[in-house]
């Protein structure tokens, strides 16, 4: 086996052979000059394809104290010893706060039409409910204006997580539905104010990992460890907001206003393609994510979701069902690892999963398995499965290690090979009619990675997090030119 010293050795080794190469230069076969490269060729992605890139608003706006906002559960939980890996916190990160002019430019300078970030709730209404604080929604109103002067159009996400901790502390949180309610309300105070020039609202970003990790499993905010039927209440309460929401939104909206929601949903592939395995993890997929995705999309939760439940099965009534379905206007898809490889099975509901060998490669964040194909299958799927028309891709990105080179520049050749494998699958997917109409790359730049501090780095740009210096990674070249040509490949 390979030590951490010789398997670096070998890195280097064989990073000096490619430099070698890469001196001497290529000469065409046969002398001949190349033809210029058809600027068009390539596979291509639909006319009007949306390409954007996304952060959240407490991985990189600081200020955590400034013009009124109140606190999260984010704050708290980053300031409690041995939460974060690096003991950082999100009270600087980025400076976004007072740098989001400089942070557009860097926006516009990547040839993104459209950008995807969060409002911090408890800038907007300090205690979750009750009295707003108009300070904190001026905020979002410059850096909307900011994003529209620069021709970048703004997705707004209303919870990325920051709730805050008056509701924590009044309520359990999202242990009870009066958090729904509060959402419902903030959702509302927000679209009218915003949908003048935001026209597209997500609501909750990942339900499935704040739920089981803030409430279950302890490891995100609030750092509970509840019994699985509350989780499954939390859990339904999450989506009974986000009903609320899009009411509220509908209600107090300019028309056209698009809402939806940004879901990591657990993403099933199936192990070899054949019809059988195909089907079954169309299966795997209605069953994985019937406890968000398919309550809201079905307008009720399946019998095999109930019966595994069993007396742990969340408590609801029909009206609460009915809010949760309200129709949406797309449905966004955080896709970044193949969760599960599926095979047909002969026992109901007719799917087995496959353990991962130990093997299995992944990227410089450990859960983050490499499976370019999930991003292909899993719209596919959803699509099939719910009859879905609008699908986008809410996030996909990987950190890297991303060294500075002694030229001062970042060769994060791990991320060009990750998105170029990932778009590659994602140009077949919308090639075969899939319906997905957008794609948001996480991240913009470096930021506050939650329990992993700044240690783990998803930014198309470098952060200095001492001199909060901002510079472009290779992969920022490789999105742009992606863009520019709306194809991947040449
Ligand atoms: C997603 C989160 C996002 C970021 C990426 C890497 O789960 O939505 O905030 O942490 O992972």
């Amino acid at each position: 086996m390979f030590g951490r010293f010789s398997r670096r050795r070998f890195a280097k080794l064989a990073g000096f052979s490619a430099l070698g190469l890469a001196s001497t230069p290529a000469k065409p076969a046969g002398g001949q000059p190349k033809p210029a490269l058809d600027q068009n060729a390539g596979a291509g992605f639909p006319d009007g394809f949306v390409w954007g890139t996304a952060t959240s608003a407490y991985q990189i706006e600081g200020a955590v104290d400034e013009d009124g906002r109140g606190r999260s559960i984010w704050d708290t939980f980053a300031h409690t010893p041995g939460r974060i890996a690096d003991h950082s916190n999100g009270d600087r990160a980025n400076d976004h706060y007072h740098r989001y002019k400089e942070d557009v430019r860097l926006i516009r300078d990547l040839g993104v039409k459209a950008y995807r970030f969060s409002i911090a709730w408890p800038r907007v209404f300090p205690q979750g409910a009750g009295a707003p604080n108009p300070k904190g929604l001026d905020f979002y109103n410059r850096l909307v204006d900011e994003l529209l002067a620069n021709g970048i159009e703004p997705y707004a996400t209303l919870y990325h997580w920051d709730l805050p901790q008056a509701l924590q502390d009044r309520v359990g949180g999202w242990q009870s539905s009066a958090t729904s309610k509060a959402f419902g309300d903030y959702a509302g105070y927000v679209a009218e104010r915003l949908s003048d020039r935001v026209r597209n609202f997500f609501t909750v970003n990942e339900p499935g990992r704040f739920v089981n990790f803030g409430y279950g499993w302890n490891i995100d905010a609030p750092g509970l460890k509840l019994p699985q039927a509350e989780v499954n209440q939390v859990r339904h309460h999450v989506a009974l907001a986000h009903g609320l929401a899009v009411q509220a939104i509908r209600a107090k909206a300019r028309a056209g206003t698009r809402v939806g929601m940004a879901e990591n949903i657990a993403a099933c592939v199936p192990a070899i393609d054949t019809p059988e395995n195909i089907r079954a993890a169309e299966i795997a997929t209605r069953e994985l994510n019937a406890g968000f995705l398919g309550v809201i999309l079905e307008g009720k939760y399946t019998d095999a979701f109930l019966a595994y439940a069993g007396a742990d099965a969340p408590k609801f009534t029909a009206e609460e069902l009915k809010i949760i379905s309200s129709p949406n206007d797309f449905v966004g898809l955080n896709i970044y690892a193949p969760q599960f490889y599926v095979v047909a099975s002969d026992r109901a509901p007719g799917f087995d999963v496959l353990p991962f060998p130990a093997s299995f490669p992944h990227m410089n964040s450990e859960w983050l398995r490499i499976g370019p194909e999930t991003i292909y299958w899993v719209p596919r799927l959803a699509a099939k499965v719910w009859k879905i028309d609008t699908i986008y891709i809410s996030e996909n990105g990987t950190s890297s290690s991303d060294e500075l080179a002694a030229d001062g520049k970042v060769y994060d050749l791990d991320r060009i090979s990750f998105l170029r494998n990932y778009l590659t699958q994602l140009q077949r997917a919308t090639a075969e009619g899939v319906p997905v109409r957008g794609y948001f790359l996480w991240s913009l730049m470096d930021n506050f990675e939650w329990i992993f501090g700044f240690e783990k780095r998803f930014g198309l740009y470098r952060v200095d997090f001492d001199t909060q210096g901002r510079v472009p990674k290779l992969s920022v070249s490789f999105y742009r030119d992606v863009i520019a040509r709306n194809a991947i490949g040449i």
